[in-house]
């Protein structure tokens, strides 16, 4: 049975990503997110735009509040995420015009050892880098890091974590590294790059915002290689979405209007299968967990971002069980 919830179905991590003060304020949502999982990323509580949003003030009160949760649930605090071109207020973008590269890399020294430094000990790992590639291919982002510092603006971050944590993973983080074989191969020179210079990087996520019908044997491809780099490989940010959308671009193809017993069917056995591609590429002593982004249809992501209606987690919009869930857990 199913009633103890995924938390306890094995002794494998599976995540949720959540807003607190959502969480807090309704007690269903609360209920599951206690019982079904042992480790939590905030979806944007920890981004630099919730902890920084303008100079020199930091805003603390919606992570500690995130830590007492966990702590008290004991579950892994997952962090995420230090550096995003999309998480960057707009105060680093006038200031870096301003006062040029030196200013940004002792902002970025300063920021990330602040937060990392603050949360030493309860965060157990961090995406430190997350989205440094192209949408496509394998070339970097011109992010305003990127522009601003060159792509050593990715070695230093990992450096400047590690000295204010030096116990916690360290992620880099991307999307589309499942499906995209030459941005999976820039991703992972760049790994090979920064191991040969002593950076100290743990991990790779795969964020896995998949689709019904990306092809599992690229998945199982993808997944395997990149666990020949010898990083704990977490599963970051997982939904499977029926609709076409378009990258993290915003926007999408609404060609699928409802939500049928075989389309829940079909999504049911992807979700279970992916799970075992996971378990069984991935060596034991790599597997970081499964994280779902959102995992209720009624909270999904997905939904304003592409403007699609969609269904792409385990939970429905009254908060209940698909038969995704029972799938997913059977694959543990
Ligand atoms: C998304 C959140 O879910 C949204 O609420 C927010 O408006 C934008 O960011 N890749 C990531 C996540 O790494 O941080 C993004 O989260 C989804 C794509």
């Amino acid at each position: 049975s199913t009633d103890k919830g995924l938390k306890d179905w094995g002794k494998f991590p599976v995540g949720g990503a959540v807003n607190i003060s959502d969480v807090l304020k309704d007690p269903k949502l609360q209920a599951i997110t206690e019982k079904n999982f042992n480790s939590i990323t905030a979806t944007n509580d920890m981004k630099m735009y919730g902890i920084i949003p303008t100079e020199g003030v930091y805003y603390w009160d919606k992570v500690d509040t995130l830590v007492s949760f966990c702590e008290k649930n004991n579950q892994r605090l997952f962090g995420h995420a230090l550096i995003w071109h999309h998480g960057a207020p707009q105060w680093i973008k006038d200031q870096t015009a301003e006062n040029g590269a030196e200013w940004m890399d002792s902002f970025m020294k300063e920021y990330i050892q602040t937060v990392v430094g603050r949360y030493k000990g309860k965060v157990a790992a961090w995406d430190v880098v997350n989205e440094a590639f192209a949408s496509e291919g394998g070339a970097y982002r011109e992010t305003l890091w990127y522009n601003n510092l060159g792509k050593k603006y990715i070695a230093n971050a990992f450096r400047y974590a590690h000295e204010a944590d030096p116990e916690a993973d360290l992620f880099y983080n991307d999307f589309n590294i499942e499906r995209d074989a030459e941005k999976l191969d820039g991703v992972i020179s760049m790994i090979t790059e920064l191991k040969a210079q002593n950076v100290p990087i743990t991990g790779l996520g795969f964020q896995m915002h998949i689709r019904i019908d990306t092809p599992e044997e690229l998945i199982e491809n993808s997944l395997k290689k990149a666990a020949e780099t010898g990083l704990k490989i977490h599963i970051s940010e997982l939904d499977i979405i029926f609709n076409k959308h378009n990258d993290t671009e915003g926007g999408g193809e609404q060609s699928i209007t409802e939500l049928t017993e075989e389309l829940k069917q079909l999504q049911a056995e992807k979700y279970q299968r992916i799970v075992k591609i996971y378990r069984k590429v991935v060596p034991a002593a790599q597997q970081f967990g499964i994280t779902f982004w959102d995992f209720t249809d009624r909270d999904t992501w997905i939904r304003p971002f592409f403007n699609l209606t969609d269904w792409p987690t385990v939970f429905d919009e009254e908060l209940e069980p698909k038969p995704a869930y029972y799938s997913f857990a059977e694959g543990l």
